[in-house]
């Protein structure tokens, strides 16, 4: 009955980096409401009516006292602000290091994609220790990826990417939650990530049936959209190639100026789906838009092919 306690299972670095935060916070504000209640309470019995005190001339200021009772608050203030930034920025921040998994939310489920090719719903299987990057969209409606143990939460918003990483610290199975009323059943969209050891994570994900990696997959939409007629080895006059267009610096065309982007998720995305919105520089605006026509799951699957075909600074 008793299996309470102050700070819930920990299970990634940020919920390290959170509580002790979090645990500062409660600290300075349980000592100073103690230090006040102390104070009021002292002073009630020590002025007392009948007691015998000098009531005489009493203090009217007090240099010292200001310095001391604006300069705490103000030290403190910046301690936390610091200190959340810096907790913040690194949340918003993820590793070199760390492996893409991609997250599709759906009224009320949640679709995770391996890049490996083997897909889950409302459950997420990771390696201790590896840092995870998720990619995130919704096929309809807000949701809100919330992982109480590893103390992150995104909301996942339809017609764009939100993203998000962790790195668990311990094996365990975590509860994963819907943080975002998204209609009847909201409350049941839950699930839980399974954090195994890299052996253990390994073996599951060369278990039951093999299935194409994300990238080779991508490359059939690739070819079924017809995306090669234009973007093939030797259309090089229509539209761009893109080996090693992921993560480099694109320059697209603005009237008659000449902006610089960086061919990220969403800058793929919108080139699929808004293809007028971004027009590589030195190209005609001819290619159609195929919004409403690919699943979010199946752009997912284009992006990693694209990306496969060499991100920035890889020679191919
Ligand atoms: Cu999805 Cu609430």
């Amino acid at each position: 009955m008793w299996n309470v306690s102050l700070i819930p299972d920990q299970a990634s670095t940020t919920a390290r980096r959170v509580d002790a935060l979090f645990l500062f916070d409660l600290g300075a504000l349980v000592f100073f409401t103690g230090l006040v209640v102390v104070l009021i309470l002292g002073f009630l019995i020590r002025y007392r009516q009948s007691a015998k005190v000098n009531r005489a001339d009493p203090p009217r200021t007090s240099v010292k006292l200001e310095i001391l009772w604006i300069g705490t608050p103000l030290a403190l203030g910046m301690t936390m602000f610091t200190w959340g930034f810096i907790a913040y920025y690194h949340q918003y921040s993820p590793p070199a290091d760390a492996t893409d998994i991609y997250v599709v939310g759906k009224r009320w489920m949640w679709k995770l994609q391996h890049p490996e090719g083997k897909s889950e719903i409302s459950e997420l299987h990771v390696p201790v220790g590896q840092a995870v990057r998720l990619v995130m969209t919704s096929e309809d409606v807000i949701h809100s990826f919330f992982v109480p143990a590893f103390r992150i939460k995104q909301d996942v918003l339809p017609g764009r990417y939100t993203e998000m990483w962790f790195r668990p610290t311990k094996a365990g199975r975590f509860h994963l939650f819907c943080a975002e009323f998204c209609g009847t059943n909201h409350s049941r969209m839950v699930g839980s990530v399974v954090v195994q050891t890299p052996e253990d994570y390994a073996r599951w994900l060369s278990s039951g049936v093999g299935s194409a990696s994300m990238a080779r997959q991508g490359e059939e939409l690739f070819v079924r959209y017809h995306c090669m007629g234009c973007h093939g080895a030797s259309q090089m006059v229509r539209a761009p190639r893109l080996e090693g267009v992921y993560g480099s610096r694109v320059p697209i065309q603005e009237g008659s100026a000449i902006r610089f982007v960086t061919a990220d998720d969403r800058y793929i995305r919108d080139s699929i789906l808004l293809p007028k919105s971004q027009v590589a520089a030195g190209y005609e605006p001819v290619m159609p838009s195929f919004q409403g026509q690919i699943a979010e799951a199946d752009l997912l699957k284009i992006i990693e092919y694209i990306k496969s075909l060499g991100a920035k600074g890889t020679d191919r």
